[in-house]
Order: structure tokens, then sequence, then C-alpha cells
């Protein structure tokens, strides 16, 4: 019998502020249905400076692994573009803060919103070489687009963790899997910037395209079918972008399988609402928000992944949810705690946003009334201290 790999434990963090998005398009005249139904988010994460990829990746890990876990983690895989260096590893950095130094391999990757199935796919290579080890895989991200943008309603940020084990207590990941790539410029962003540039409504239809490229090449490797599937999942730079992919599969489709496929989606996209875009984690977190709100999910079931990465990377994979998946969320309570988040207004956002640091050589940040378990303090002699 072959070795099961994949997912064995899943966690979650992102910021304790919020913009409600009604907020968002008063502000900036828009109808708030534009943002709520046209885009799908109802609240954004608004991000400290006092926190970057590196802490809300340190505490969505800590959420997630014990202290046996620990002992067994020898790779650290850290997707991100929202890098802290140029050449140093967020992984390096992580490790540090969560003491699994020094026996372990600590990498970055990068392929825009693709990095973190990245990530999951070599750690899962890796595991089938290496099956005592445990590898820590990081998605997390600060998406941000500038104010008053098209973007700017589709930024958000945070991070998921993942461990990745021999006989996972969450999500066996099977093969094949179907990727495709080109060269495009839909989405990117040259050294130096700060924010994201993109060419919006291109970058949607190159999602689409790539999307029915990856479905159909998996069709052909596989036979799966809608009827296949449990739940269909979609990489959510904003949540209608999913609906967009569902859509498109179910048009695309002879059968009519859309009351079941839809609902799960509906739970798929619940947290993603209420958080924006990951990036790397987004699709992730929309996996989280499946497993954490489903009532009609069942273990068993296959699910199918759709990961999409701007410039252009895309990967459709699948994966069975196993008995007592639930185990692998280690009973933390995600709806409260987005339910305990604290809204700011939009000039609070506004200040936030401007007042994140790069390419700086000193600085002390105020960090009093950030409340996290992990903070950046500043940075000295352009070095970042954690
Ligand atoms: N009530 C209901 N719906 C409304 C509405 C109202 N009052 N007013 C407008 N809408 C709808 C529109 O009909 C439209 O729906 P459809 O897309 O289904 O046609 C939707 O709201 C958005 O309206 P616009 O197209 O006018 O919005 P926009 O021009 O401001 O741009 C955007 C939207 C292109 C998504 C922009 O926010 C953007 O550029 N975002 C960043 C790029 C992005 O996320 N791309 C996704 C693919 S790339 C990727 O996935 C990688 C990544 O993470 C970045």
């Amino acid at each position: 019998e072959l070795m099961k790999i994949g997912i064995d434990k899943i966690g979650f963090a992102t910021s304790d502020l919020y913009l409600d998005m009604v907020d968002l398009a008063n502000a900036r005249q828009e109808d708030p249905n534009k943002y709520l139904i046209g885009i799908g988010q109802a609240k954004m994460a608004v991000i400290r400076p006092t926190q970057d990829v590196v802490t809300m990746a340190a505490t969505a890990a800590k959420r997630i692994i014990s202290e046996e876990d620990k002992k067994n983690i020898s790779y650290v895989i850290f997707a991100t573009e929202s890098g802290i260096d140029n050449s140093k590893s967020a992984a390096v950095y992580l490790a540090d803060l969560l003491g699994i130094l020094p026996n372990v391999r600590t990498i970055e990757v990068k392929q825009a919103c693709y990095g973190a199935t990245a990530a999951l796919q070599l750690a899962k290579g890796y595991i089938a070489l290496n099956p005592e080890s445990k590898v820590l895989v990081i998605g997390a991200d600060n998406a941000r687009y500038g104010i008053k943008t098209p973007g700017e309603p589709t930024q958000g940020g945070g991070a998921i963790a993942m461990l990745v084990s021999s006989n996972p207590k969450i999500l066996e990941l099977e093969n094949p899997t179907a990727a495709y790539a080109e060269n495009i410029m839909d989405f990117w962003r040259p050294l130096g910037h700060s924010k994201a540039l993109v060419d919006g409504k291109y970058s949607s239809g190159i999602y689409l395209d790539f999307l029915r490229n990856v479905w159909d090449e998996q069709f052909k490797k596989t036979g799966f079918k809608l009827q296949d599937y449990g739940a269909l999942l979609f990489h959510l730079p904003y949540t209608k972008m999913g609906l967009k992919g569902l859509r498109q599969i179910l048009q695309d489709a002879s059968v009519d399988d859309s009351t079941r496929l839809t609902r799960e989606f509906e739970y798929a996209r619940q947290f993603n609402r209420e958080v924006g875009n990951l990036y790397t984690g987004s699709l992730y977190l929309s996996f989280l928000s499946l497993i954490v709100n489903s009532d009609s999910i069942r273990s068993g079931q296959r699910i199918g992944l759709f990961s999409y990465g701007s410039g252009a990377q895309a990967e459709f994979f699948t994966g069975i949810l196993q008995p007592n998946y639930q185990e692998g969320l280690a009973g933390v309570d995600y709806q409260s705690i987005l339910n305990k988040r604290q809204a700011v207004s939009v000039s609070e956002y506004e200040k936030f946003f401007e007042s994140h640091i790069f390419d700086i050589e000193n600085i002390e940040l105020d960090y009093q009334e950030d409340n996290s378990d992990f903070l950046l303090m500043g940075v000295q002699d352009y070095k970042r201290k954690y």
C-alpha cells in the first residue's frame, strides 16, 4: 500500500484590525454593493506596521505545532511575495522565533500567489523520501495595491501555516496534478516597489483561461468529473473571482451539479470575505473556511484545488479529506478570533497603510498597542528586530 502524504495540520493568523468594506465604499464614493456583491468582500484585514509576514506566520504556526512536531520539522518552506529581504529568507527568522533551529533547512519560495502551492508540492516530494520528517509550509502576505487604486478593495493580509507529513490528519494529496505556465504581465511588483502593479481586468481574464487549461488537463489525466468532487476550491484574490471560476466550470460541464458545489463554495469563501486577499495563503484560507464551516462535507470526499499566481503559473490538484480531519485544526476557534477584531476608520486604515517600513536604516516602532505574540520592534543598521 502506498504511503499517504499530505496536510496534517493547518493554522491561520491575521491582523486584530479590519476595515468594513461599506465604510471604504462610502469614502471612495462607490455603491457598497459593488464591494459586497460585485467584488464579494465584506471586511479587509488592516495590518499594523509592527506586523509582517514573519510575525503573522509565527502566530499561525504557533497555533498548530506541538513540541513533538518541532523535533520532527526538518524543513521550513516560506512562500511569500511580500518578502522582507532580497537575500535572506523569511523562513530563518521564523524558525528562530518558533525555536526550531538549528538542525533544519530554511528557504523562501516565490511565484506570486502560487508560491504556497509550490511549497506544498515540494514538501510532498520531500516527505516521500523522508517519511519520518515533517515540513512546515507557510503562505504569508500583506496584499498592497495602494490607497484609491482599483485594487484597493482587494487588499488584505495574513498567514497560513501547514504541517506536511506522512499519514496526515486532514488531507491526503493525490497524484497526478496539472500545471500550466506562461510569461504574462498581469500583476507584478518591480524591485523597490512596496505596492503591486496590476492590469486588473486582464488578470481576471487570465485567471479564468488558466483555470480552464489546468481543469481540462487534469480531466485528461484522471477522468475526474464534477460528481467526483465533494468541493472545488479556488485562489481567492477576492471571493467573486472564485465564483466566476466555479461558474465557468459548471457552464463548461454538461452535468448540472451546481447546487451542491455552490453551497460548498459559500462555506469556502466565508473567511476570505472577512479577511481579504492573503495572496499565497488565499487558497488555503478557503480550504480552512470549508473544513471549519461546512456541515455537509464528508471525510473520504475528493477536494479539487485551483492555485493561480500571476506572471503566471497555475496548478490544479486534488486531495482526499481524511477521517477526523477536524483534529488537524488543533482546537482553534477561527470564527471567534475574527469576531474579536476591532474595526478601524478609513483614515486610520490609510495611516496604518502608509506607516509600513521598507528599506530603512534605523527606526523604533511603537508596539505598545499591538498585543500579538510576535512583534516587529524596529530596524537597526538595516537589521529587523523581532
Ligand atoms: N452591485 C453589485 N455589483 C456591482 C455593483 C453594484 N452596485 N457595481 C459594480 N458591480 C460589479 C461589476 O458588475 C463587476 O462584476 P463582474 O466582474 O462580475 O462584471 C464587479 O462589481 C467589479 O466591478 P468593476 O469591474 O467595475 O470593478 P473595478 O474596475 O473597480 O475592478 C478589479 C475590479 C479588476 C477586481 C480590481 O479590484 C483589481 O484590479 N483587483 C486586483 C487584481 C486582481 O485581484 N485580479 C485577480 C486575478 S490575479 C490574481 O488572482 C493574483 C492575485 O492575487 C492578485
